[in-house]
């Protein structure tokens, strides 16, 4: 049972975290397409095991290949595994094509959670994000995530890895969804945990709802009270942490100017000190010495070629 006294006080939050995300979503592929409820069953089979920048790049040959449900479903299965190629967990596209068989001997797609549960592959997360994707539908969607996000807002936690109960999570998703607006807060929690609340470092200082979350704050102090660490830190962080962060956001685009980079790093971390701009510097050297990153004369950076 959520007291309804905590219930408020999250509910104050989901304008700010809406806002928030208003200015600062992720754009990916599958957001910008047409979100019929075959593509969100693509994407999200694509996406529970298959990292965002590759599922970026495979995404749109597939939908060219298989345009709908019943393309896909006529398709045979080494059609199916070889567009798949690049994927991994290639059970996944047999699941897939299997759905899109028992789909396409149906009237219409399925859009109940338990006609798309009874699917292949398709597990409750999968199955409310078609609802809440695809439909805009009031239904509580919780992945990995969302569960670690909403599990910090709602009580102190202490540990990296500690959640609620998903049965709590859910219950308190439903309790506070902005109704009509489900497919963007989903995202908005989504976002907020692959950027501010990540699992091992949160940037609890610089998060649009800090002022909301019984855990703010109180995840790095006691994790190093009990763990004393004498790694040094840059900017709230060790060094490690911002070589993966800035070879994170190389990864994600083919080409960046060192300008843009620093600049996008500044905004999204809330970091407004000059001296940012040499550390960002010397990483990228020690990057492009060991032989992930290129960098041009003018400033331009590639991931190397192998
Ligand atoms: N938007 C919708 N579904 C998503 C997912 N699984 N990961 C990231 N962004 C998403």
């Amino acid at each position: 049972m959520i007291h309804h006294t905590t219930r408020a006080q999250l509910l104050l939050a989901v304008p700010v975290l809406l806002k928030w995300h208003r200015k600062n979503k992720r754009s990916f592929i599958w957001r910008g397409l047409k979100r019929s409820p075959y593509v969100v069953l693509v994407s999200e089979f694509m996406l529970q095991q298959t990292g965002t920048k590759q599922v970026e790049k495979k995404l749109p040959e597939f939908i060219r290949q298989f345009p709908s449900v019943k393309k896909l479903a006529s398709a045979s299965r080494a059609e199916v595994l070889r567009a798949w190629q690049g994927l991994g967990y290639n059970r996944r596209a047999l699941h897939l094509h299997q759905a899109a068989k028992a789909i396409s001997e149906l009237k219409t797609f399925p859009n109940t959670l338990d006609e798309l549960r009874a699917l292949p592959g398709v597990g409750l997360y999968t199955a409310s994000a078609v609802l809440a994707f695809a439909h805009n539908e009031n239904t509580p969607v919780v992945d990995v995530n969302i569960e670690r996000v909403l599990s910090r807002c709602w009580k102190p936690i202490k540990q990296f890895s500690q959640k609620l109960p998903m049965r709590d999570i859910y219950e308190l998703d439903a309790a506070i969804l902005p109704k009509g607006k489900s497919s963007q807060w989903h995202e908005a929690l989504m976002d907020l945990g692959a950027t501010f609340c990540t699992k091992k470092a949160p940037q609890c200082s610089a998060c649009p709802v800090r002022g909301y979350c019984k855990t703010a704050g109180k995840l790095s102090s006691s994790v190093s009270e009990k763990n004393p660490s004498t790694e040094k830190r840059y900017f709230g962080q060790p060094r490690r942490i911002w070589r993966g962060r800035i070879l994170n956001q190389i990864t994600t685009k083919e080409t960046h100017t060192k300008r843009a980079l620093i600049l996008h790093l500044k905004k999204l971390h809330a970091i407004t000190e000059p001296a940012f701009v040499p550390f960002v510097a010397s990483v990228l050297s020690s990057l492009t010495k060991e032989g992930f990153i290129s960098q041009s004369r003018k400033g331009a950076i590639t991931l190397a070629k192998d």
